[in-house]
């Protein structure tokens, strides 16, 4: 366990001073870099003014502005804005709207659909529609039910759409839940955006309602505001969190449709969607947000994200030949490579490349046989080309 007493920029510090590049933005949150001058300064004022109040019946200028910003950049179909606290809580209101969506208009649909290796979160809900059963395996008794379908790939997609619509004729699956493009804690696999398409034109033309998990693609770390951004068919449900407040504040939201809004709208209040946490909407957390939406939207963010995606492609040219380096992938920010060896996901060899890093500096947390980078995007080129060197250097001892 290592103890850490500050962080600025890309730097952590811990308690002997010694000194690490936070080469994955701290579980991909802090992507204008830590304490940042500008977020830190909004909250500061924010503190002066309002801390915290109930946001039911209330409302306050941090959420109105903010709630302004994120439709702004959001898929052009986002309509209507749902506030919690962290990714997991993000879903599992998705999903509770994907099935109270098709409850008040009287369906009776029960079942789910997820990707085999997709992460969602540590809640039930999220657990139930995760594939990974070292996370959730011991309460598979109490999850949901949820079938997986495979991640699209040129192969398999024509028989992803088969079996999917002969499965769909049974007319009860209420909500699909995906992360698009990529699966973080499936170790950075990445899909194209082409299936995936097609995945959610059938879903939709079924009425199925489609949750995109945006919790660790959203906000620029695939070259795009968001990764639904690359595709044509815009999900009905998005999942936010993580960079959504910058590493400074938890907070999370879920925004929808129209359509899907149109379902909840009604005098009955059983029609109602009843998900309301203490710090739902937390004006100091809104407001973090707020001036990390106004970061990304500037041009020199903008610029720092693509001169991050042009030095990780010029990594990859030097590295992937190497015989010890089995395939790389990149979308936007993130880049990943897998070693060419077997690998348990938290063995002693990926412990002992996880040290390497550590003792030369550079915070990055490989996943089994996969080392991945997803920086801070106000990472210097002087930093970056420190962790790529370190990643050569992993490759000389394993
Ligand atoms: C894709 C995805 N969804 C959901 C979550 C859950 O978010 P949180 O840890 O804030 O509950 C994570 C966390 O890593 C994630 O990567």
């Amino acid at each position: 366990m290592l103890a850490i007493t500050k962080a600025k920029g890309c730097t952590l510090t811990d308690e002997e001073g010694k000194t690490y590049i936070d080469g994955i933005a701290s579980w991909y949150t802090c992507v204008y870099g830590h304490c940042n001058d500008y977020i830190i300064e909004k909250v500061y004022a924010q503190m002066q003014q309002l801390d915290q109040v109930v946001f039911s019946g209330f409302t306050h200028e941090p959420a109105v502005k903010l709630s302004e910003a994120l439709i702004h950049i959001l898929p052009n179909n986002q309509e209507k804005l749902f506030f919690s606290d962290n990714g997991s809580t993000a879903i599992e209101i998705g999903i509770k709207m994907a099935l109270q969506y098709h409850f008040n208009k009287g369906e009776n649909r029960k079942v789910l659909l997820a990707f085999e290796d997709a992460f969602h979160g540590d809640t039930f809900g999220a657990m139930s529609v995760s594939g990974l059963s070292v996370y959730n395996g011991p309460f598979e008794a109490y999850l949901l039910q949820v079938e997986r379908i495979a991640t699209p790939t040129k192969e398999n997609i024509a028989l992803i759409l088969e079996k999917l619509a002969k499965r769909l004729q049974q007319n009860d699956i209420a909500g699909f839940v995906y992360e698009p493009l990529i699966q973080g804690a499936a170790a950075m696999q990445m899909h194209d955006a082409e299936g995936l398409n097609k995945i959610l034109a059938l879903l939709k033309q079924n009425d199925v309602i489609t949750v995109a998990d945006e919790v660790m693609t959203g906000f620029g770390k695939t070259g795009k505001y968001f990764a639904s951004d690359y595709l044509d068919e815009k999900p009905d449900i998005i999942c936010m969190s993580k960079a959504l407040t910058a590493g400074l504040l938890p907070m999370a939201v879920t925004s929808c449709t129209q359509k899907v809004y149109n379902a909840f709208y009604s005098d009955e209040i059983s029609k109602g969607l009843f998900h309301g946490h203490t710090y739902t909407a937390n004006p100091l957390a809104c407001t973090a947000a707020l001036a990390g939406i106004e970061l990304l939207q500037s041009d020199e963010i903008q610029d720092n994200i693509q001169r991050v995606i042009v030095s990780h492609q010029k990594f990859n040219k030097e590295i992937k030949d190497h015989p010890k380096v089995l395939t790389t992938r990149q979308t936007g920010t993130i880049f990943a490579l897998d070693l060419n060896l077997k690998m348990e996901r938290y063995g002693n060899l990926r412990d002992k490349l996880m040290q390497h890093f550590m003792d030369n500096g550079v915070f990055l947390r490989p996943l089994g046989n996969t080392i991945y980078i997803s920086p801070p995007y106000v990472i210097s080129e002087r930093e970056l080309q420190k962790i790529y060197d370190t990643i050569k250097s992993v490759l000389e001892i394993v």
